[in-house]
């Protein structure tokens, strides 16, 4: 005899069926994503977009595609902040910055890029530290609409305050007001910074390696993966990153956990700059 499920047990049947139909019709995959969070972004999603149920919500999804761009919007989560947490970027400039210089040519990965406010403060800091035009910078992640935005550059302007302050923490050598032009309400960042950026469609869960890197800095990202997908991703980091390269998580993150952590070392341990052993 078969007895009731409650009704929090057919949501979670819900979901997997619906994470499972994002997967096999459009080859995004959140399968393996912190359960709490997704469960929580679901369930915002089927009450914002007016659905009973989420299966419903995935029979939208199925037989519409114009569903997909917004439910991407809800699965990812977009905060972010230029210069965040500035004694990460201080200790960029001061730790990693001398090493990077005995390069003649640098990749950086900023994996997960968001909106871009983490890609412009690191370009601004290569520009200050004079390090820019040796430089390709690989910005991805895989919300389209939020790598539009980064492509465009433009933030409204009543976070420039924050941003300037974060700036100056981070021991800036300039004036962020160099960077941009404020009108209606919003600032343009200059375009000159994304001259030597590849701005990229890429998943840490479905994609591999497409470059050997001296620098990869992906925060706040692998905070929403299970274990597994955090032990894929520092694998993948592990294989693009060059001998003696560096990795920079953020301030919830770690590598600790994972058997792919013994190829790196702390470099600043407080700020999560990890650098990959010689022999790794
Ligand atoms: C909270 S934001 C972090 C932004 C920025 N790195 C920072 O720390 O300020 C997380 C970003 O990870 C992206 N993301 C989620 N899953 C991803 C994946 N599998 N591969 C690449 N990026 C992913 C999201 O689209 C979002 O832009």
């Amino acid at each position: 005899m078969t007895s009731a499920l409650p009704s929090e047990k057919v949501e979670d049947i819900e979901i997997r069926l619906l994470l499972e139909a994002l997967f096999l019709k459009y080859h995004y995959d959140f399968r393996n994503y912190a359960t709490a969070s997704i469960k929580r972004r679901l369930r915002q999603a089927r009450i914002q977009l007016g659905y009973p149920t989420i299966s419903a919500l995935q029979d939208a999804l199925l037989h519409n595609s114009d569903m997909l761009p917004s439910l991407l919007g809800y699965l990812t989560v977009q905060v972010s902040e230029m210069f965040r947490d500035p004694g990460y970027f201080r200790a960029i400039r001061e730790k990693v910055v001398p090493h990077l210089r005995t390069y003649p040519s640098l990749k950086i990965w900023i994996a997960g890029c968001s909106e871009g406010e983490e890609l412009y403060s690191m370009v601004i800091l290569f520009r200050e530290e004079g390090l820019e035009d040796r430089t390709i910078f690989y910005a991805t992640d895989i919300n389209h609409r939020a790598l539009g935005a980064a492509e465009a550059g433009i933030y409204p302007l009543d976070r420039i305050q924050l941003f300037t302050e974060n700036h100056r923490r981070s021991g800036g050598k300039s004036s962020l007001s160099d960077y941009y032009q404020a009108a209606y309400g919003r600032v343009a960042f200059d375009k000159s910074l994304r001259s030597n950026v590849v701005f990229s469609d890429h998943s840490l869960v479905t994609d591999a390696v497409f470059a050997e890197m001296h620098l990869i800095s992906c925060r706040n990202v692998m905070i929403y993966f299970d274990r597994d997908l955090q032990n894929r991703a520092l694998g993948l980091f592990d294989d693009s990153l060059a001998r003696k390269g560096f990795l920079g998580l953020g301030a919830k993150e770690s590598i600790r956990f994972s058997p792919r952590g013994a190829s790196f070392a702390d470099f600043v341990r407080e700020e999560k700059i990890y650098q990959k052993r010689a022999d790794a």
